[in-house]
């Protein structure tokens, strides 16, 4: 979809207080066919909102109290626009607190986690059951609601877990509908964009795709366009994009720094090299990245000599290819939101790739998935035709197997990671329930063994697995014993040199995902 068809389009607006769960309403909103975007209550206003043409708006979740100084808020005003609002948990006690109401601190604490609630059935509750299980996260609760508006919902611990004003089509829930632990919480949203705010099912990833390629036609048409393919979802993603809209005018460099998992670049030749030809270039930089990096054992050297590496590469590659307009890149809406500038174009500073290329001469950047969610990028690279491998896989860190290759990196110590990592991750591929990343580290320790009749004295690879929603934090995965049993075995017996495999369980805090 174009900008200009996003605009006439029906959205929502997310206003973000500050919430944990912001990003993830305005993908459940998205889930529904209704475009969502999400805006920072500080810097959007009344102005903002009617110029946008929002149907409806819904204010996030918060980690403040909303009598606590300093604490973000809006303009009263916001209620009385004349479109619908929905507030969640902090949403819907600044609704209350700005239309009169009272807001009190809990005096037993609050209501964490799965918690039962009634509803009355009116309007957000439409096919919801009167009693059903909610996810509550909440310390302060609405104590007095404001005149002319009616409690809808309560738990046993609060008198207010929903509140209505039909005839203003202000709402508010204490819970939180976007998580799946609230089994009735898509119908909830569903009950409001739909039923409430009148939005039809719009936002079809088949349309933007057809769009967004229509629009790059016309904008990259004549130029030359290079992006950095990593082989990772986004620029995979972008690659096949932008060459149904620029063909022969784009170039994709992809850097082999010899980091790689097993057979990633063969992946990538296969998916690419039919649609680029030569256009796909593969810059063999395995020596240079090995020799850099020799004797280096601190993780954050590692990172900057590899961040340095890599953007001389794929600028020595640029130049050679010459005369380039525009650079392609990968940016997809978290970053956009993340970078707090959701409103204006921002050139990521990619840590995979370490800075920008320099003297190069680009008249424009070229970011067509800066408008979608990871969920909504792998859709597009499916109706792009792109391997289910590439769409669906893992992220994988741009400093690659060096930052897993615990302490001094060799060629050796890299290929035995490979075959241990290739392993594990074949075994984890046949489970149902997958992990959200899972790898093979080699640590730094050697340690004795037995192999055949002979004591062996061999290295320790640790296997790690986890499950996150936002790898800002993340549990540690629960595996099937017979799993890590097949993987464990199977790595000690095709791999001689490694006598020993661990499996890490700690999870994030205090632990981070990779060991380095
Ligand atoms: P940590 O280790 O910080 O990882 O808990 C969180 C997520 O980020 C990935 N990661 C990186 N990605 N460059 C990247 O592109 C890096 O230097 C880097 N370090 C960690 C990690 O794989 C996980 O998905």
């Amino acid at each position: 979809m174009s900008e200009e068809g996003i605009k006439l389009m029906d959205k929502i607006l997310v206003l973000d207080f500050g919430g944990q769960y912001s990003q993830l309403i305005a993908r459940k909103v998205r889930e529904l066919n209704v475009y969502a975007e999400i805006r920072s209550c500080r810097t959007t206003g009344i102005p903002e909102v009617l110029s946008e043409g929002y149907k409806g708006m819904i204010f996030s979740g918060g980690p403040d109290s909303v009598y606590a100084e300093g604490s973000p808020t809006t303009d009263a005003g916001m209620l009385d626009i004349g479109i619908p609002v929905l507030g969640i948990c902090y949403g819907a006690q600044l609704i209350a607190h700005l239309s009169g109401g009272k807001v009190s601190p809990a005096y037993d604490g609050g209501e964490y986690g799965r918690t039962a609630v009634v509803a009355d059935g009116s309007e957000l509750f439409e096919g919801v059951p009167k009693k059903s299980i909610c996810w509550m996260s909440h310390t302060d609760f609405i104590s007095e609601v404001p005149h002319g508006v009616r409690t809808t919902a309560c738990t046993d611990k609060c008198p207010c877990a929903a509140f209505a004003d039909s005839e203003r089509k202000i709402y508010g829930l204490q819970f939180h509908p976007e998580v799946t632990h609230t089994e009735y919480g898509q119908v909830i949203l569903s009950n409001f964009v739909h039923g409430i705010c009148g939005c039809d099912s719009s936002w079809k990833m088949e349309d933007h795709l057809k769009s967004t390629v229509a629009r790059y036609s016309e904008e990259l048409a004549g130029k030359k366009v290079l992006l950095g393919l990593s082989g990772g979802v986004d620029s995979s993603v972008v690659a096949a994009l932008l060459h149904r809209a620029a063909g022969e005018n784009l170039y994709c460099v992809f850097v082999d720094h010899g980091l790689l998992r097993k057979n990633e670049r063969e992946l990538v030749e296969k998916a690419f090299r039919p649609r680029l030809g030569d256009h796909l270039i593969v810059a063999d930089a395995r020596a240079r990245f090995l020799g850099k990096l020799q004797g280096v054992r601190d993780p954050e050297t590692k990172r900057k000599i590899i961040g340095e590496q890599f953007i001389r590469i794929f600028e020595d590659e640029a130049r050679r290819i010459g005369h380039l307009d525009v650079l392609a890149q990968g940016t997809i809406y978290p970053d956009v939101i993340e970078s707090g500038k959701g409103d204006s174009a921002v050139i990521k500073s990619h840590h995979n790739v370490g800075g920008l290329p320099k003297d190069i001469g680009f008249t424009s950047i070229a970011e067509p998935l800066r408008d979608l969610f990871k969920d909504e990028v792998r859709a597009v690279g499916e109706l792009l035709g792109l391997p289910k491998e590439l769409v669906w896989r893992q992220p994988f860190p741009g400093p690659g197997l060096a930052v897993r290759v615990i302490g001094e990196i060799t060629e050796e110590k890299l290929d035995l990671l490979r075959d241990a990592d290739a392993i594990f991750r074949e075994e984890v591929d046949k489970l149902e329930s997958r992990p959200s990343q899972y790898f093979a580290v080699l640590t730094d320790t050697e340690s004795v063994g037995v192999k055949g009749d002979a004591r062996a004295y061999g290295y320790t690879v640790a296997l790690r697995a986890v499950g996150t929603d936002d790898f800002m934090t993340a549990d540690w995965f629960r595996l099937p014993y017979e799993t890590l049993e097949t993987a464990s075995g199977r790595i000690t017996a095709e791999i001689p040199s490694v006598t020993r495999v661990v499996y890490d369980i700690s999870s994030k805090p205090p632990a981070t995902v990779e060991w380095e």
